[in-house]
């Protein structure tokens, strides 16, 4: 299946994205990997005509809206992701008037509609960047609580918060991570920002998906324990064979994003089904939102 699906990307001048979270089969079927920030430069740059992206719909959605003029793919279309669900346009206008039209700064993980009202994006890996970019001492920050609570903590900013979550990195506990460290002495703990504040405060780093990779690689510790999604155990291992990586937590298992399978990545590019299109009304005031990120 995998050749076949390489022989397809060939004849269709297609390129494969897959996130840094996928199942390990996909990875390795994929041209590029990485977090949602790599991944959207990476889609805005391809000369491809198809971009088959492997991950859940905002991320699909974020390669529609920088490259229009391609076929962008979702191979599982029920690949979701309920964090983002947690925000819509509607409230958050509401919202941002009730604070008296502060800017928006939003998570990538978010809707194409709920970009459009934004300012600006954001990623795990740029976010403090970005709030400090904002010419103004208030911002909303939009739909992650933890992520905005990390922020606030970085910048001199006053943050508001909207209460969004990611019901996998929420989970984890300051007893969780004790006793992952009890487990695995002298492993180095890196956490996402997705995770609450308390577990943030027991990190030796916080970064994103690829900055765990990029951290465990340039670190003297051969041992680490990972605070997010436990599909990363499969490219950090790969990527250092000679060092030890364990899970903060199993539970922290995102479902939707181990919905795509290489079947459907192969009947999606070969009869074109899965089509993400945003309408070019939406489309342009999320460009705006998501250029502004990609130039910082
Ligand atoms: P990053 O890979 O950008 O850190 O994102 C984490 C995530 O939750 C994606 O859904
Ligand atoms: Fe959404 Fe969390 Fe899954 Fe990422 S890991 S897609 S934030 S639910």
């Amino acid at each position: 299946m995998k050749n076949r699906i390489r022989q397809l990307v060939k004849e269709k001048n297609a390129i494969i994205l897959a996130h840094n979270y996928q199942p390990p089969e996909i990875q390795d079927v994929a041209d590029l990997c990485g977090d949602s920030l790599e991944l959207s430069i990476k889609a805005s740059k391809t000369t491809a005509d198809i971009i088959v992206f492997c991950g859940v719909h905002f991320m699909a959605e974020t390669a529609y809206i920088l490259s229009p003029e391609k076929t962008v793919l979702l191979p599982n279309p029920d690949a979701g992701c309920p964090m983002a669900d947690m925000v819509d346009p509607e409230s958050l206008k509401e919202k941002k008037q009730a604070l008296g039209n502060i800017p928006v700064v939003t998570y990538v993980n978010s809707s194409a509609a709920v970009k459009a009202v934004s300012d600006i994006c954001c990623t795990s890996a740029n976010v403090i960047k970005v709030a400090n970019s904002i010419d103004a001492n208030e911002i909303l920050m939009t739909p992650d609580k933890n992520l905005a609570q990390y922020a606030a903590a970085n910048t001199d900013k006053k943050i508001h918060l909207w209460e969004g979550y990611c019901p996998f990195h929420n989970t984890l506990t300051p007893q969780d991570v004790n006793k992952a460290k009890k487990d695995h002495p002298g492993a180095c703990f890196i956490a996402h920002p997705e995770c609450p504040p308390e577990v943030l405060k027991l990190a030796d780093s916080i970064q994103s998906t690829s900055g765990m990779i990029k951290f465990a690689g340039e670190s003297d510790h051969d041992s680490f324990i990972l605070g997010t999604e436990t599909g990363l155990l499969y490219p950090i291992s790969k990527a250092y064979p000679d060092k030890k990586f364990y899970p903060a937590s199993e539970k922290m298992y995102c479902t939707d994003m181990k919905k795509i399978t290489l079947d459907n990545i192969y009947n999606s590019l070969e009869n074109l089904t899965g089509k993400i299109i945003v309408p070019e009304n939406i489309r342009k005031d999320a460009l705006s939102a998501v250029q502004k990120m990609v130039a910082l």
